[in-house]
Parts: C-alpha cells; structure tokens; sequence
C-alpha cells in the first residue's frame, strides 16, 4: 500500500495567513499541520509516501521532511500546477502508485482518539475496491455527505449539499485498489471545475465496491481549513498532551513504535530539536525500556 499526501490548494480561508506560507506548513500547537496526517500513513504501517503540493511550497516540504531515511521511510514528492481537485492525487501519482493500492490523506485533517489504529487496520485489510469514513457532524455542509436507506445501506455521496441527507460528513482519508487510477481519470468536472473525490467514491458505489466505515464518537476528526479550526485544534492538541503527557502525531515516536527506526535513530532525531518540548520528548522516550 502507498500513501498519498495531498498539501497544496490555495488555502484562501485563511489568508492573509496563507499568502506566503502552505497551510499545511502552519502549526498545529507545536509541530507542522502535515504532522498529523503523515502520523496516521505511519500508523497505517505505510512506508512509501507522495507529497503532492504547489510548485512554490513544495521545496519547503522537501526541506521539512527530506527523503524519509530520518525516520525509516521514503517520501517522493510532485507538484500540482493547480488545484484541480482531490482527485487529481491520483492522476498525478499514477506512476508512483504503480500497481499497488492507494491510502489518501489531506494534509489538513487531524485523526485522534483509540478506535483510529482498528479503523486503519480495518481498511487495509478490505483489499478490493474502496474504503471510506463517516463521522458524524453538527453542520455537514460543506463536506461530502453520506446517504443511506432505512438499513443503513449506503445509497449516495453528496458533495457539499444544501441540505444534507444525514449528518455524516466524509473525512480527508480514502483507501483505493488501483482502478482509483482509471476512475479518476474518468472524472468529469465539476461545476467548480474540480475533479471531486466524490465522484470518484460514487463510482465504487456503482461497482458495488464502496464501503463506508462509520467512526464513533470517540473519535476526534478536526478539519483544519478555517482560522477558528486551527485554533481549537491547536487547543485540542494542547489539553491532550499536557494531560497525558504523552504526544498526538510525533511522527518520530510512530517511527519507532512501527519499527520503523532503532532506539539509536530516535535518539539522533531527538538531540537535532533538543532546544524544543518535542525534542526533549523524544528524548525522553529514548530512556524508556522497550
Ligand atoms: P480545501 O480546504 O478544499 O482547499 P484549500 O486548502 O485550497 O483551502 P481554501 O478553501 O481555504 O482555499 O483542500 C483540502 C485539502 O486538500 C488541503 O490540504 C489542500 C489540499 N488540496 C490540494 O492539495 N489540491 C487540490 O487540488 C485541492 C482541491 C486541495
């Protein structure tokens, strides 16, 4: 399985902010938006990773995250000229996806909470055709919107309704075979002028081949793209750690939880941000026994 990581866009609702910096270069409370994403492909157990941006911000994540070798995994990266949609991730990936199935990320969506680990389990293990959330929202509007009949049955995916037939919105995380690569390709714009994602999981439902995994209640999903999101993330992130005292996305813990690194490794990464709370927390899981 690859991973893809979706960071360009134009990221106007947050502008000023955005006019010179990727949104997803922002921090989220003490380390990069692209933080949270990329935790949940190393959780996923994904190793080989694109990072898809704009051709301005793109040399930056390259300078943020380098080849991977820090943290035991490969990240390739290829720019996207415009925003033509979600699922332009798949065009534009199509070589690097090769043959193999496709994990989908936004680089601006959060994923926290215990259920997380079994949901991604869950959906690598469902090897044909797709794998896509729903979780509940109080205003699902401006995401896409899971129809389903009176079984419980997924009927459609509605992109952005005026008025939403459940209020399970679908979060940035898709699992794919690799027909996506076809489908996608096959995607005719929408009315915006993007090739929607939603027309991509409508087609899986056609096939019979969608299924939509319902996420409970335990679970935090934060969308990150508005100024007031950013801030009660950050605040979310904060409350979370500095209770538990245990970190949300520290990619380089991940790295060495999945195996991924030795002992020695993250020790290294941790000594390069030492000056920094994240830095002396991965140094601190460095005197651990494991
Ligand atoms: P959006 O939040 O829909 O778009 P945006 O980031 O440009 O923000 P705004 O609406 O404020 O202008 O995008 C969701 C995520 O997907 C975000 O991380 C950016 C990314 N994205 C791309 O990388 N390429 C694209 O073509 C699109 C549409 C989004």
């Amino acid at each position: 399985m690859k991973g893809i990581i979706l960071a360009g866009g134009k990221g106007t609702r947050l502008y000023p902010n955005t006019k010179v910096v990727s949104k997803q270069l922002l921090p989220i409370y003490d380390k990069p938006m692209i933080y949270y994403p990329l935790s949940i492909l190393l959780l996923a157990g994904i190793k080989e990773i694109l990072i898809i941006s704009t051709p301005e911000d793109l040399p930056k994540y390259k300078e943020l995250l380098g080849n991977g070798e820090r943290i035991g995994v490969k990240f390739e990266y290829i720019v996207q000229t415009a925003p033509r949609g979600l699922a332009d991730a798949f065009i534009l990936g199509e070589k690097f996806i090769g043959k193999d199935s496709v994990c989908l990320v936004l680089g601006d969506n959060i994923f926290y909470g215990g259920g997380i680990t079994l949901a991604l389990k869950e959906a690598l293990n469902n090897k044909e055709g797709a794998t896509i959330f729903g979780y509940p929202v109080l205003d699902p509007k401006s995401f896409g919107v899971v129809e389903f009949d009176g079984n419980k049955n997924v009927i459609s995916i509605e992109e952005k309704p005026e008025n939403p037939k459940s209020n399970y919105a679908v979060p940035g995380l898709y699992f794919y075979d690799n027909d996506v690569i076809e489908i996608a390709k096959n995607v005719k714009p929408s009315t915006r002028g993007e090739i929607e994602i939603t027309s991509v999981n409508n087609e899986y439902l056609n096939r019979g081949k969608l299924k939509v995994s319902l996420l409970g209640r335990g679970m935090a999903w934060l969308d990150t793209g508005t100024v007031s999101n950013m801030l009660k993330a950050s605040m979310f992130v904060e409350t979370v750690q500095n209770q538990q005292g245990l970190y949300i996305a520290c990619i380089e813990e991940i790295a060495y939880n999945q195996g991924f690194i030795t002992k020695e490794q993250l020790k290294k990464c941790g000594e390069e941000l030492s000056s920094s709370e994240y830095g002396k927390y991965i140094l601190n899981l460095c005197k651990e026994e494991k």
